[in-house]
């Protein structure tokens, strides 16, 4: 190997790679997200994450500093349509762990319905949640990762590349946060900041999966995935690891589908 590959190798997954990095993760107490943190952590990083239920917000919070000796993770329950509580949830952030790094853009609404049975009320919320939310997130983050040059990656979903039934409320919602990620990479570019989005598949265990999955689908989903199995959150936790090391600093305004190829499958069965 020569010495210029030697030089330039990107220690993805070396221990303490985030050492001294913060990151803040929105619907951070579900499973996937959980996970994302969990990763960072146990390679060094301090997190804070965010949701709705202070008690679940709080506990998963407290499971998260037992991973690694010495680290500090805030809980903080806020909801993501509140800017102004973003603001101060950033802030507390901030001065509890001394800088933002990444940010993590997690929280999501999701359920089953028609349109016929998708009140406008219902579609507004999950918008507002996955959309506002995400934009929220990020504005009220701007300052201090331009500060450390930071990094975001939001949790998107495949379902929007074909018409999902069902699912035009989060269709809607994940289609405009792709298009939100690729205009943050063209405009925060020059500061240093990379965006990204993360489109799991189908994850086994997580909630997303037991709110979308009708019981006979999910039995057979396997048959319906080119790999021929549900993926593990370790999985969607790996793709963040390699965005937020140094091994993605150069990707940006990409979607890393995570999904065992299954949206190419999208509808068979
Ligand atoms: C139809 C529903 C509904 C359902 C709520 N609503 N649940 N309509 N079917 N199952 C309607 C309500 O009747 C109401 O409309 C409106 O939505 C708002 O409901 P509220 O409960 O008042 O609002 P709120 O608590 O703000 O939000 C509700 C929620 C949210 C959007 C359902 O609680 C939620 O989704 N939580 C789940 C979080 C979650 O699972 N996250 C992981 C997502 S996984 P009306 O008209 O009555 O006022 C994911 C992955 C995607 O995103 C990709 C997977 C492949």
């Amino acid at each position: 190997m020569s010495a210029a590959i030697k030089k330039h190798m990107s220690p993805i997954w070396a221990p303490g790679i985030f050492e001294g990095k913060v990151v803040l993760c929105t619907g951070g107490a579900g499973s996937i997200c959980s996970t994302q943190v969990a990763a960072l952590i146990l390679l060094g990083a301090n997190a804070s994450i965010i949701g709705r239920r202070k008690d679940v917000t709080e506990a998963k919070a407290a499971e998260l500093q037992t991973l690694r000796s010495g680290s500090k993770v805030l809980g903080i329950s806020t909801d993501v349509r509140d800017y102004s509580a973003l603001v101060t949830t950033v802030k507390r952030t901030v001065e509890e762990l001394g800088r933002l790094d990444y940010v993590i853009c997690g929280a999501a609404g999701n359920f089953l319905a028609t349109v016929d049975n998708l009140s406008v009320n219902a579609f507004k919320s999950v918008i507002d949640i996955d959309v506002l939310g995400s934009y929220n997130t990020v504005k009220a983050s701007l300052e201090e990762l331009k500060k450390t040059r930071g990094k975001i990656i939001f949790v998107s979903a495949t379902l929007h590349y074909t018409g999902s039934p069902f699912q035009a409320h989060v269709s809607a919602a994940k289609a405009a946060i792709d298009a939100l990620s690729r205009v943050l990479c063209v405009e925060l570019g020059p500061y240093g900041i990379t965006s990204n989005c993360i489109a799991p598949g189908p994850i086994a265990g997580t909630e997303g999966m037991a709110r979308l999955s009708r019981p006979e689908v999910a039995s057979g989903a396997e048959r319906a995935i080119p790999i021929q199995r549900l993926g593990h959150v370790h999985e969607i936790a790996d793709a963040t690891i390699y965005l937020l090391s140094p091994a993605g600093d150069y990707v940006s305004g990409d979607v890393i589908v995570v999904d065992g190829g299954a949206w190419h499958r999208q509808g068979a069965s």
